[in-house]
């Protein structure tokens, strides 16, 4: 393909990202698969590059960099998650009274999909991309290794050339740990200091040497309250009903000085968890007490802390000649063009990349555009127009909406209209009214309890908003 000419500010010519015929994809996890299959719809040869022996990226739970845990059970109903082109429903997987599976029930969702759509011959397993880089002619050079190589032997690489490139390796994979700066004390903590990436189930936390075999903690602290931070800690009060289970987050809305009970579940499921400012300061002569921003007093003997803080976008095989700056500020990947185009260099397209949505369908929706685009059905405005599309996004968000930066990617309520506007610049149907309404349900009952929704069964009738029942417990509780 002809690289994207350089434009000048004003240019006003549509920048041109057609006649790509071979593109490399990075990544098999639900973002990689659908792209394979809708570049492949668009007339395009798609090469999958999937560092591990499965597709599916994090719902593999053996992927040995997925963040998934053991009990762990989708927090979207399987009717919102799905691929608008492929239907979803949890009773097919085993379970036939809530719309909320285990990831296994997603992994073999994955599985059917790509099996459906004859994905895994454009699938190479057991390779990961070392390398991508632009060359001068506009091409890709990308250098893969085997990942069943017991070490790097740089002889063994593989060297080939694409003609645009689709990154799709996710971002739940690197960690995000405060540092001492931010924690005065954290790392020298002396109970048992883990991220949720590495959290697996709540009795073997503290089956753990450190903690000693099999010993029920008394005080547990989970700092950040994003899902992985409320959800684990409803774990562990479970697991472990005699504990006292902080959740730490800089949103808590309790009384400065005050712990907030809160009360989740009923029944045998029910669990108490107290609220508390976010942890400012370890210390003590054991290096157990943790402090809080708030009034109510240090915790002492303190047993775990979970950081549930989150992940970092992480993309080291690009070289910076691509154009895209991930590194200068946490939670921006620049410039780009509603998320998803390098706009000084179109050839390269990531899907994924924003957050608080559903993921899947806002795959779907971005794979079809950057394939109408790369296949030239599409065209970009002029690269002129896309900066200063992203600056008034930047405004909006910075501006109007009060976001830190670190939010760039983040759409929540706007997701709707993003998958919207990807989709007319797709020249492709829009999604279903009825996904965004249940959608909202669902998280709206998420927040009221997050123990018991989980119980919700969602029936999806058709297209509009109001399309769809809801049961618990064969009960019709369908809002009104
Ligand atoms: C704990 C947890 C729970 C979640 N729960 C839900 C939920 O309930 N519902 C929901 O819709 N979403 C949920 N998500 C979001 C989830 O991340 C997305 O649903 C989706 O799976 C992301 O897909 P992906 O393809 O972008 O990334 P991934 O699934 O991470 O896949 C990326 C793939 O790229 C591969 N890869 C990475 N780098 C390279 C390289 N250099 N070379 C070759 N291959 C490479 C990886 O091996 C991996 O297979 C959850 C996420 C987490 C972490
Ligand atoms: N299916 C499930 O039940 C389930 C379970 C777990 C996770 N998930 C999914 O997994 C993905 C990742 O979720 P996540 O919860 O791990 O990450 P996340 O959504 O990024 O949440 C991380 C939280 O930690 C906070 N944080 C970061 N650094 C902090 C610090 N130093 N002090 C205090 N708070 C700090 C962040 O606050 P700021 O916002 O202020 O930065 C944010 O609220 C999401 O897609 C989520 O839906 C799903």
């Amino acid at each position: 393909m002809g690289d994207a000419a350089p434009c000048g500010d004003g240019d006003a010519a549509p920048t041109r990202a057609g006649g790509v015929r071979r593109v490399a994809v990075v990544g098999a996890g639900a973002a990689g698969l659908v792209t394979a299959k809708n570049l492949r719809e668009e007339g395009l040869r798609a090469v999958v590059f999937e560092a591990a022996p499965q597709v599916g990226g994090t719902w593999d739970i053996a992927n040995a960099n997925s963040s998934m845990y053991t009990n762990l059970r989708t927090n979207l109903p399987d009717c919102v998650m799905e691929y608008p082109d492929f239907p979803f429903r949890a009773q097919q997987y085993g379970v036939p009274d809530s719309s909320f599976p285990s990831h296994t029930a997603v992994q073999h969702y994955l599985l059917d999909y790509a099996a459906a759509h004859d994905l895994m011959p454009l699938v190479r397993l057991n390779t990961a991309v070392q390398y991508a880089g632009p060359l001068p002619g506009g091409k890709w050079s990308l250098r893969t290794v085997s990942t069943l190589e017991t070490s790097a032997d740089v002889a063994q690489a593989q060297i080939e050339e694409f003609d645009a490139l689709v990154v799709c390796n996710g971002h739940y994979t690197v960690p995000k740990m405060p540092s001492d700066t931010e924690i005065p004390g954290l790392s020298s903590f002396a109970g048992l200091l883990m991220h949720s990436h590495s959290y697996k189930s709540a009795h073997d936390l503290f089956r753990s040497e450190r903690a000693g075999a099999q010993s029920a903690p008394k005080r547990v602290v989970l700092l950040g309250a994003g899902n992985s931070g409320i959800d684990i800690a409803i774990e562990i009060a479970q697991a472990f009903p005699a504990a006292e289970v902080v959740l730490s987050h800089r949103k808590c809305k309790g009384n400065a000085s005050q712990a907030q009970l809160l009360t989740y579940g009923s029944g045998p499921k029910q669990v108490r968890l107290r609220e508390r400012r976010e942890i400012v300061r370890v210390d003590g002569t054991d290096w157990r007490t943790v402090h809080f921003a708030d009034d109510v007093g240090a915790m002492q003997d303190v047993d775990a802390i979970l950081l549930c803080t989150g992940y970092h976008y992480a993309f080291p095989f690009l070289s910076p000649e691509a154009g895209v700056d991930w590194q200068s500020e946490p939670g921006c990947v620049t410039p780009l063009y509603k998320h998803v185009f390098c706009i000084p260099r179109p050839s390269v397209a990531f899907v994924g990349l924003p957050w608080k949505v559903a993921p899947f369908p806002l795959f779907y929706f971005q794979s079809r555009w950057i394939a109408a685009v790369f296949s030239g059905r599409a065209v970009l405005p002029s690269q002129s127009e896309m900066h200063a599309d992203r600056e008034r996004e930047q405004q909006l968000r910075e501006g109007d909406m009060g976001l830190p930066r670190r939010y760039m990617h983040m759409l929540e309520q706007r997701q709707w209209e993003y998958n919207r506007v990807v989709a007319d610049l797709a020249h492709v149907p829009p999604d279903a009214p009825v996904r965004r309404a249940i959608y909202a349900d669902c998280a709206a009952a998420r927040r009221h309890d997050p123990v018991a929704y989980r119980r919700r069964k969602y029936i999806p009738l058709g297209l509009h908003e109001r399309d769809f029942r809801v049961l618990v417990d064969s009960n019709d509780v369908t809002p009104p």
